[in-house]
């Protein structure tokens, strides 16, 4: 990536709380005017990396660049970023023009100049006719837009939002998010934000970086999360997914043939050996079910439920083995009746092979371990 083009490096941050961990060697480059999401569940460490980039929370080691400066001592109002909090924390005492006002007024900023930045500002979040009103009068939508003026008034390079539209209800959350996005790309700024909800990640975000305990397990576009997860975690946690232990039986050029306990498989794959063992995910979506056997799949089920959910049906197909299969179509696909048997297949290339982390770290140490011998060869030979 062009170093000039980032504008927050992180660089092996990491942050104890009472000699726990909780966020570890996080690496993290965010380029100027990306949309950038920090996604996992509830105590993998997002919030707490937010308040280190804020400056709310000092990092135990590690270093955070903000503009390629290293800010480790700055005070939050001493950087360039501001930040959005899930419970808004405005003002109760005071009007939404006092709210949004409240950072130039400390900043000494001449009267009119505020006058008329605030009334931009209530344009670009659409409050016009709300101005005297106070929060107790505003609904959780119009209080998160205040929240939000109050933040780019102070035209921050970066705006980092944690969990800003997780107190509002489904509706009103998507029609924020989009337009949220849509405010971020008219202005340019940086939004590095902090979500649990996966979808909302995937509709918003340029990039996201997926958070398990502390450890970020993968970095990308959302069509490079959703669509080649490099974990368990990861294909897990982001969009619905199927899980399968198998083993590689054989190998025929891309395709390899596997086993898995219910049966055998097939999908394209590359540098994997007979008899390796891999976990594969298989998107709902992709799961076919038919009524007699396909080329390279044997496994059977039984068709368990139909859930009609509006604009896709969610099947459950139960394996010979017990496992539960989730399977998405379409309504106006045939579908076949409950307590029937059916085959199950997928096309090849829809299945795509996951790691574990325990191997990604079984990786790392194996990799460091070749660097480390290969630097003590280099030191030898420049000794003879
Ligand atoms: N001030 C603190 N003191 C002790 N533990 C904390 C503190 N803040 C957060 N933690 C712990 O750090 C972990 C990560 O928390 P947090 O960053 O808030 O997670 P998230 O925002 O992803 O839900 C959790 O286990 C939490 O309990
Ligand atoms: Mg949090």
């Amino acid at each position: 990536m062009n170093s000039e083009n980032v504008i927050v490096r992180l660089n092996e941050v990491e942050k104890e709380f009472d000699g726990v961990k909780v966020v570890k060697k996080l690496s993290l480059d965010i380029k100027e005017g990306e949309f950038l999401t920090l996604l996992g569940p509830s105590g993998c460490g997002k919030t707490t990396t937010l308040r280190m980039i804020a400056g709310f929370s000092e990092a135990t080691s590690g270093e955070i660049m903000l503009e390629g400066v290293d800010v480790s001592g700055l005070k939050p109002n001493e950087r360039n970023v501001n930040t959005v909090f899930q419970n808004y924390a405005l003002f109760p005492h005071m009007n939404v023009e006092d709210n949004i006002a409240f950072g130039l007024v400390e900043k000494k900023v001449p009267k009119a100049e505020i006058k008329e930045r605030v009334s931009e500002m209530i344009k670009l979040v659409q409050l016009e006719g709300l101005e005297k009103r106070k929060p107790a009068q505003m609904s959780g939508g119009q209080k998160q837009r205040v929240a939000i003026a109050r933040a780019l008034i102070n035209k921050p390079r970066v705006l980092l939002l944690d969990e800003p539209l997780g107190a509002l209800d489904l509706k009103l959350r998507k029609q924020m998010q989009l337009e949220l996005k849509h405010l971020q790309q008219k202005l340019g700024i940086t939004f590095v934000y902090v979500t649990h909800d996966q979808e909302e990640a995937l509709t918003m975000s340029d990039r996201i970086a997926v958070m398990h305990e502390g450890v970020m397990e993968q970095i990308g576009t959302p069509d490079e999360v959703y669509n080649h997860p490099k974990t368990k975690f990861v294909a897990s946690f982001v969009g619905e997914s199927n899980i399968l232990e198998s083993y590689v039986r054989s190998v025929d050029g891309d395709l390899l043939h596997i086993d898995l306990e219910a049966g055998k498989a097939a999908l394209h794959a590359k540098g994997f050996g007979v008899e390796e063992m891999i976990y594969i995910c298989v998107r709902p979506e992709n799961v076919k079910l038919s009524e007699t056997p396909v080329e390279h799949f044997s496994i059977r089920g039984k068709v368990i439920e139909h859930i009609f959910a509006g604009s896709v049906v969610k099947t459950e197909v139960e394996l010979l083995t017990g496992q539960i299969l989730k399977v998405a179509s379409h309504p106006n696909d045939d579908h076949v009746e409950v307590g029937k048997r059916v085959y199950v297949h997928w096309r090849p290339k829809d299945a795509i092979i996951v790691h574990t982390v325990e191997e990604q770290i079984y990786n790392v140490i194996e990799q460091t371990t070749e660097k480390l011998y290969k630097e003590m060869e280099g030191v030898d030979e420049g000794e003879d």
